[in-house]
């Protein structure tokens, strides 16, 4: 599938050109309540375009304005523990950057591993550590784009601070941290968590990195936030189960669209 198909069906549907595209992950799908949406689509009309299958997770796309910032929004992502291929998982991404999306802002769901970390907070991502056992750029070289990515910065230093200045405004507590990608579905044993801590992880989740290296390859600037939907196996007393986490983003869901619409009202500001 060429992403250039689903860019050019994408720009058909409305004239809105926007530079800003958001992902959302559990916990942040409130926001859809602040967007003036002036068109959306099924992923399912979308050549290439996967189809989401947790629950919790639909698949749309919709093109709008978030506190009048031009704006495209993926609801919905494909995981790769759903048995996607890394191509599918990232596709959606490769399509924004043909169809001339120039930030991304990615959110997640994660457990938390840094123990000053509550259920419920907000956190930056600095940095990410990529323990899925897969890369999405494995594969052929592709025309025109780099073989061999830097990763230094994989965070963007403008978008990740127009973020804090959002939370600062927002009033909303921002944490930061180094994001660690499993691939899942199980979640992790303590034993795992103790490891990752020492690794220098902030949080644990099974999303985002895979986006965020296609991102880079395509010279995109990228943002990552997460929902800390749990404490990680072994820091929390309970066990782990889908369902806190789905109660956690949906009891945050209002802190969560405050902070991405107040973001949205920055990026515009700052372009
Ligand atoms: N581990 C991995 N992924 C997650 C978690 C977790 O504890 N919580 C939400 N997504």
């Amino acid at each position: 599938m060429n992403p250039n198909s689903a860019a050019a069906k994408i720009r058909k549907l409305s004239r809105l050109r926007p530079t800003l595209a958001l992902v959302l992950g559990s916990g942040f799908k409130h926001v859809l309540q602040e967007f003036a949406v002036d068109a959306r689509v099924t992923y399912a009309k979308l050549p290439g375009f996967p189809k989401p299958g947790v629950a919790g997770h639909d698949g749309e796309l919709l093109i709008g304005k978030l506190g009048d910032t031009p704006a495209i929004v993926l609801s919905g992502r494909a995981h790769f523990y759903e048995g996607h291929a890394m191509e599918q998982v990232t596709f959606a991404v490769r399509a924004l950057a043909a169809y001339g999306i120039r930030d991304l802002l990615l959110t997640n769901a994660a457990g938390g591993i840094n123990r000053k970390f509550r259920a419920g907070d907000f956190m930056l991502l600095t940095d990410h550590i990529n323990l899925m056992g897969a890369n999405p750029l494995r594969g052929p070289e592709l025309p025109g784009l780099p073989r061999f990515v830097d990763m230094t910065r994989a965070y963007d230093a403008k978008l990740s601070a127009l973020l804090a200045a959002a939370a600062r405004t927002a009033k909303i507590k921002l944490q930061r941290g180094v994001y660690l990608a499993v691939s899942g579905p199980s979640y992790e044993t303590p034993a795992e968590v103790r490891a990752f801590a020492r690794l220098g992880a902030g949080a644990v989740g099974m999303s985002t990195v895979p986006e965020t290296l296609v991102a880079r390859q395509h010279g995109l600037h990228v943002a990552a936030l997460s929902c800390i939907t749990n404490l990680a196996a072994g820091i929390s007393k309970s066990p782990l189960s889908h369902a806190e986490v789905l109660e956690t983003a949906e009891r945050v869901k209002l802190t969560g669209a405050r902070l991405l619409k107040e973001f949205g009202k920055l990026y515009g500001q700052h372009q």
